[in-house]
């Protein structure tokens, strides 16, 4: 682009709906939007892909150093790929969930899928990017003008998943969300809000709501926006 992108850093755990609510945010605004997530699960299906062992940190940091991926800012447009293979919807499997976060537990992983998240972001010709995930307000972009952490209650997290998933056990549900909460945030603190960071609690808000409340804060912190 001509001039550089600004950042609007969304984090939060799991069934806080900071996808599909930074997704609804971009396309509303105009701006493209980043799943981080999406390039940890990539690189976990690549890891896999080659049949190496994802607890193997060594296996894992060759196949990160060999990892054509891909992945574009459209909020319309979310598909992924490594090299040519479409992989959308195998990096939603539970083989790929379940292998994720020993993946991106290895530091001089995040440090190289960071460096490529700010690429991507430079690159753009979107006048700023939505950038989700765990990590964006205090790693990825600690000087973004916009830096949200959502949240929601663990319970209303765990009925948001299982109504997704149109799960009939809510209680597994909830249980399959701790867990990943537990491991997820021995890999970064995405729990509480580092300086700065606006919280938006979507507990007591609809999906419409949590959408303007994000929006709010973008109006109030980048004004010129
Ligand atoms: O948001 P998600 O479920 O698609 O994330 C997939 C995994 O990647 C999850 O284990 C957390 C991890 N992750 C991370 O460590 N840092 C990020 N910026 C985004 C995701």
């Amino acid at each position: 682009g001509t001039s550089t992108p600004f950042i609007v850093a969304v984090d939060g755990p799991a069934g806080s709906g900071k996808s599909s609510v930074s997704k609804a945010v971009a396309r509303r605004l105009g701006y493209g939007f980043l799943d981080t997530g999406a390039a940890y699960r990539a690189l976990a299906w690549h890891v896999l892909d080659r049949g190496a062992d994802t607890a193997d940190e060594d296996a894992v940091l060759a196949a990160a150093a060999d990892f054509p991926f891909r992945q574009g800012l459209d909020p319309d447009d979310r598909l992924v790929h490594v090299g040519d293979v479409d992989v959308t919807t195998a990096i939603r499997e539970p083989r790929v969930s379940g292998a994720v976060s020993g993946v991106a537990r290895v530091p001089a992983v995040r440090v190289q899928v960071n460096d490529a998240f700010r690429r991507i972001v430079r690159e753009s010709d979107y006048p700023a990017v939505v950038v989700e995930g765990r990590d964006i307000t205090t790693v990825v972009a600690p000087d973004a003008p916009v830096r949200i952490l959502l949240t929601a209650a663990p319970e209303v997290r765990a009925a948001r998943r299982a109504a997704e998933l149109d799960a009939e056990d809510a209680a597994a549900v909830a249980a399959a969300l701790h867990r990943r909460d537990a491991k997820d945030s021995a890999v970064v603190d995405f729990l509480t809000a580092a300086e700065g960071v606006e919280v938006v609690d979507s507990t007591d808000l609809d999906f419409d709501q949590t959408i303007d409340a994000v929006i709010a804060v973008i109006e109030r912190c980048a004004p010129e926006a």
